[in-house]
């Protein structure tokens, strides 16, 4: 079963986005792609986060946090955010922005959010966030995870 369920995830064509957030101490990014718009009225998304991963130190009800949509020049990004960098020097390039939430300047989106909700479940938690603000590039080219492979 989990060889299967595997498998046919590796078929998914997903979005690429980083997921931002920090406290008065800290921030964190990292790259994450279990992403979903979730109701209009209000607008809200939602993402499934790892209950292991350090973004959890700093993410809790009524946080701010900003999905970035990466663009498909900007795959060292999400290397960079899911693993071969860690804590602060994922932040080493000068595009970031230092705001509540910080954010990334050059993103394709930035859908920045407030947690309404975090539901967890199993080895993850779902955060819902209310839309609080959001930027568009207006552009259409997304960087895209399938088979293993940014595309
Ligand atoms: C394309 C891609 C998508 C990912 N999506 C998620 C995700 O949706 N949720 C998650 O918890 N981790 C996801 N990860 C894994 C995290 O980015 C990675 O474990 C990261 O290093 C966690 O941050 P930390 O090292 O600061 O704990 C993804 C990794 C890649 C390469």
């Amino acid at each position: 079963m989990e060889k299967d369920f595997l498998e046919i995830l590796r078929t998914l064509s997903q979005t690429v986005f980083v997921l931002s957030a920090n406290n008065d101490q800290e921030r964190h990014a990292m790259t994450v792609s279990s992403v979903a718009s979730l109701s209009l009225k209000p607008p809200s998304m939602m993402v499934g986060v790892n209950k292991e991963a350090s973004i959890n130190e700093v993410l809790e009800k009524n946080s701010n946090f900003c999905l970035n949509l990466l663009k498909k020049s900007q795959q060292n990004i999400a290397d960079t955010c899911s693993g071969t960098e860690e804590g602060e020097k994922r932040f080493t390039n000068d595009l970031w922005v230092s705001d509540n939430p910080v954010y990334l300047s050059d993103a394709q989106s930035n859908i920045f959010c407030k947690v309404i909700e975090i539901i967890p479940f199993s080895s993850h938690s779902i955060i819902v966030g209310e839309v609080k603000e959001l930027k568009h590039s207006g552009k259409i080219e997304p960087l895209i995870y399938q088979d293993g492979k940014y595309l």
